[in-house]
């Protein structure tokens, strides 16, 4: 019998490039290749790459050098390593990659990783090969399943691309070039999936997608479903007990869904709603589409619904135009929403995006003092949150062994990392946990037995 061979695929960038990996890694598992946590061991490595800001383009050629350094090594045992990249960097500058890195063997656009093993059979015919079009078939039909081993090996909690692609054109943003027009997937391929990875021990599904509260995937009757309509199908599958989903646009969130956090106790109780800016001015020039109101509607609505909801967000400081003005609209914003996380970002201007071109650009010494402002209020949003969970008793799904013996960890309904001793069988359980403290970027805990006798913990 031949050897298998291995493949090491990095991911880089958002929640799809993570689940885009799993399924890379799934489509080469029948064409012989098994996963390997080891760069250096590695026949394919494959770098699933970002193109959202300059300096994530910047990290995806400094590591081709990196693993061109491996594939030298390799070369000199008599070993070949071939390096691919795909995801968004592959997308949007396809034959450049191979002109820039001549380390790069193959290029593989996002929409096409079901291709990726006859690239492959090519490619040891000796061509370079770059992949970038957006193919007529669909990739999702087109790709292998994972197997029920691979799937209890990724762990109790999983993505599931369920919309993809953008057709909103944010004026600063690359996804649409780089992911494409928005496209659902039909409700009934969803549910299979998600009954596939239920059976195979997953307990929390995150529904992802560009734009996912736009998700508006052919029904079971034919008709166009909402991310509503989904969640509920999706909220009766057995086994499974969580449900999130992430990114939603203000502008797509509509009553049904507010409805679905009133009605649905699976449907975890964290929203991540980008709002990018506080000022209308700013977030016209942004072509978001939605205003401060509009926004701060939306999340009145959901705490309507939900009481215990809790939001995150991303911001952009430094967008071309921004006055000290707009950024204290931003802050004010932040003051009155209260985060329980969120991601800020220094406006980084992107070849080919409207933005880029505007003539006036924000000074960079300006963005980043911004920067620094707002992730100042931010943090002290979340620590505040958190320290809000010590003495509560939470539900805790445990997901893995700590770093102790004895050790799990696990999540909060808030994403919250939380630390517990318990048995190792638990793990894929929610259990009752009293927080006794945080640390850096944790919670600790005791799980409260009281609720769960059979639940004795693995010092008791
Ligand atoms: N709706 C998308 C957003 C993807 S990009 C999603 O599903 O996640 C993630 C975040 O990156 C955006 O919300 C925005 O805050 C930030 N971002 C996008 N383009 C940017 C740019 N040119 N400069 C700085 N930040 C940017
Ligand atoms: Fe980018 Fe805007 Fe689309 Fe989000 S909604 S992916 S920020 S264009
Ligand atoms: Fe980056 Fe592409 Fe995701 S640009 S954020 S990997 S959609």
């Amino acid at each position: 019998m031949t050897q298998p061979r291995k493949v090491h695929v990095k991911s880089f960038g958002c929640q799809m490039n993570v689940y885009d990996s799993n399924r890379m890694a799934d489509v080469l598992a029948p064409a012989g290749y098994v996963e390997t946590a080891q760069m250096a061991d590695a026949d394919l490595v494959i770098l699933n790459t970002c193109n959202i800001r300059e300096k994530a383009v910047d990290k995806v050629y400094s590591e081709i050098g990196r693993v061109r350094e491996f594939k030298e090594a390799a070369a000199a045992e008599g070993r070949e390593m071939l390096i691919a990249v795909a995801g968004c960097v592959a997308q949007a500058e396809g034959k450049e990659i191979t002109r820039r890195a001549g380390a790069v063997d193959l290029v593989v656009g996002s929409q096409n990783y079901h291709r990726l093993p006859g690239m492959i059979a090519k490619l040891r015919e000796g061509e370079k090969l770059v992949d970038t079009e957006f193919p007529v078939e669909d990739k999702f039909d087109s790709m292998a399943q994972p197997s029920r081993a691979a799937i209890a090996k990724r762990g109790v909690t999983s993505f599931v691309t369920v919309q993809e692609g953008c057709d909103k054109f944010c004026t600063f943003c690359v996804v649409p070039y780089t992911r494409g027009a928005e496209i659902s997937r039909p409700v009934m391929k969803i549910v299979a999936d998600v009954e596939k990875l239920a059976d195979a021990g997953v307990r929390e599904i995150t529904l992802i997608g560009q734009n996912v509260n736009a998700y508006h995937g052919d029904g079971p009757d034919g008709r166009p479903a909402t991310l509503a309509g989904l969640l509920y199908r999706l909220a009766e599958t057995p086994g499974i007990v969580r449900l999130r989903y992430t990114t939603s646009h203000p502008l797509d969130m509509r009553d049904d869904l507010v409805d679905a956090h009133r009605d649905l106790p699976a449907l975890m109780p964290y929203v991540h709603l980008p709002v990018q800016s506080g000022s209308d001015r700013i977030l016209a020039v942004m072509n978001r589409r939605h205003t401060r109101r509009h926004y701060l509607d939306a999340v009145e609505k959901l705490r309507a619904a939900r009481p215990d909801l809790a939001f995150s967000s991303d911001f952009i400081v430094g967008f071309p135009g921004e006055t000290e003005q707009d950024f204290r609209d931003t802050l004010a914003l932040v003051e009155e929403v209260n985060y329980a996380g969120a991601y800020t970002f220094a406006y980084s201007p992107r070849h080919g995006t409207p933005a880029a071109d505007m003539d006036n650009q924000v000074p960079a010494g300006e963005s980043h003092a911004r920067l620094l402002r707002l992730q100042a209020v931010i943090t002290q949003q979340w620590q505040a949150f958190n320290a809000s969970s010590v003495g509560k008793t939470v539900d805790v799904l445990l997901e893995k062994p700590g770093r102790l013996t004895g050790q799990l960890v696990g999540k909060t309904p808030y994403l919250q990392t939380v630390q517990v001793m318990a048995r190792p069988e638990l793990i894929g359980r929610v259990v009752p946990v009293a927080i006794t403290g945080t640390g850096t970027n944790t919670l600790f805990g005791d799980i409260v037995r009281q609720h769960a006798p059979e639940l004795a913990t693995a010092g008791a």
